[in-house]
This record gives C-alpha cells, sequence and structure tokens, in this order.
C-alpha cells in the first residue's frame, strides 16, 4: 500500500530543508548499488530526521539500525559539538559502508558505530540520550524500547519507524511475525503511562514517543 502520493512527496521534499550533500551521496549510491536499498529512508523522511534533531540538540543520540548510514547522518544534524552519536549494526558488510560514508562528514568524530546485535550492545552504553531513533529488525522494537525507555532522559523522544508496516497493520488478516510484532508495539507504547505518542504518517510512518517529564 503506498501510504504518500509520490507526487506529494516529492513536493513535499523540494519544500523542506536541505540534506547535507554527504547525506545525500549515501542516499543515491546506496539506491544505485545496494540490492536491499528499500531498507533507507526516504529523503523525506531523512529531512524528517535532521529537522527535529535541529529542533532537539541533543547530547546524546542513538540510533538502532544503521544500514548504510543515511539517517544516521541526518540525525546528526542537530548535534551538539561536544555530543555523541552511537549506531548500533548488525551486517558487517553494511557497518563496513557506513564506516566509509561517515568519512566523508564533518560530523565523523562524533559517530560511534558498534558492529553487532543492538539487544547486546544497548545495555552496555552508559549514557542518558536525548533522542533514539528506533530501526531494525520489528519483532526486537518491544524490547529495544523497554531497554531504552529507562535510559532516556525525561522528556526525551524515541522515533520508531515503520509503524504503519505498510498499511498492514489496519488489515486484520495479517499474521505474518513483523506486522504482529508492530501491532504489540504500538498497543504496548500506547497503554505506557511513562511516555506519550504520536504516529506521523511519513513513508512508512514515524511514532514519536515523548518520556514524560513529570510524575506517573
Ligand atoms: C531498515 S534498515 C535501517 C535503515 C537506516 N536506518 C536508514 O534509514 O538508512 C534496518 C537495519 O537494521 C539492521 N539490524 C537488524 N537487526 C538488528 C539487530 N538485532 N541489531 C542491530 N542491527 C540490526 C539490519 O541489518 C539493517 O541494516
Amino acid at each position: 500500500m503506498i501510504l504518500i502520493n509520490p507526487e506529494i512527496e516529492q513536493y513535499s521534499t523540494s519544500f523542506s530543508l536541505k540534506l547535507p550533500s554527504e547525506a545525500t551521496r549515501i542516499h543515491e549510491i546506496t539506491t544505485e548499488l545496494h540490492t536491499s536499498a528499500h531498507l533507507m529512508s526516504s529523503i523525506l523522511q531523512g529531512q524528517y530526521l535532521a529537522f527535529m534533531s535541529r529542533m532537539l540538540n541533543p547530547e546524546f543520540v542513538l540510533e538502532i539500525g544503521t544500514f548504510t548510514g543515511f539517517s544516521t547522518l541526518c540525525l546528526a544534524e542537530g548535534l551538539k559539538l561536544q555530543g555523541e552519536l552511537h549506531t548500533i549494526e548488525l551486517r558487517e558488510k553494511d557497518a563496513n559502508d557506513a564506516v566509509t560514508n561517515f568519512s566523508f562528514s564533518p560530523k565523523n568524530k562524533l559517530i560511534h558505530l558498534h558492529l553487532g546485535n543492538a539487544k547486546e550492545i544497548i545495555p552496555t552504553l552508559d549514557l542518558t540520550w536525548d533522542l533514539v531513533f528506533i530501526d531494525a529488525d520489528k519483532t526486537g522494537y518491544l524490547e529495544y524500547y523497554e531497554l531504552v525507555l529507562p535510559r532516556l532522559r525525561k522528556g526525551g523522544i524515541i522515533i520508531a519507524d515503520n509503524v504503519l508496516f505498510h498499511g498492514k497493520v489496519i488489515d486484520e488478516k495479517a499474521k505474518d511475525k513483523n506486522t504482529v510484532a508492530i501491532n504489540n508495539f504500538n498497543q504496548h507504547v500506547c497503554n505506557d503511562p511513562r511516555t506519550e505518542q504520536l504516529i506521523v504518517p511519513v513513508r512508512d510512518g514515524l511514532m514519536m514517543i515523548k518520556k514524560k517529564d513529570y510524575e506517573v
């Protein structure tokens, strides 16, 4: 199911902030050469991530699911000068490509790529996150959320990708493990008194999740 008319998406991209050339370069190369390029965020989604990052001006950012690094450079846009962006990727080839791609960016020194399983790496990162982007295996979303929430500062933001899962979340007959996992995740977050949330139907659906900054 196409959630946004492609011409509307193109129009929105044209009238939105410009991404750094190092990010658009990754998008072009990955689109041209990677057999799984569809895994990458769209340009408009990248613009959205960059805008959020500039708005929040975070010190510590965590990304779960680097792929070739396009969304990483978008998330790095608003990073404080002394900030750190940690990004986790399971597949060695993609992680190596991302490291090469980051080397062209002026933000390179602020980016720390961890190769391996996010479920094992997240507990080893002793930082308080301002902004987290969840964009890895869909069956892991609930675990990632529960792992990062205690380490998210009050008022901090989690952005979860693919929460509409190609529109399949509204198809009662869709019983595949990814759709079921995403529906369970959405339900879990919606019922969680520690956070408040908003689904933005950009590309495949982004859920904005804010950790409440008052006691519940
Ligand atoms: C949808 S892609 C990420 C796209 C990227 N954020 C972007 O917008 O360009 C998901 C990535 O998560 C990685 N991944 C899947 N399971 C993982 C895990 N358990 N730990 C770390 N990375 C994982 C995959 O190898 C893949 O590169």
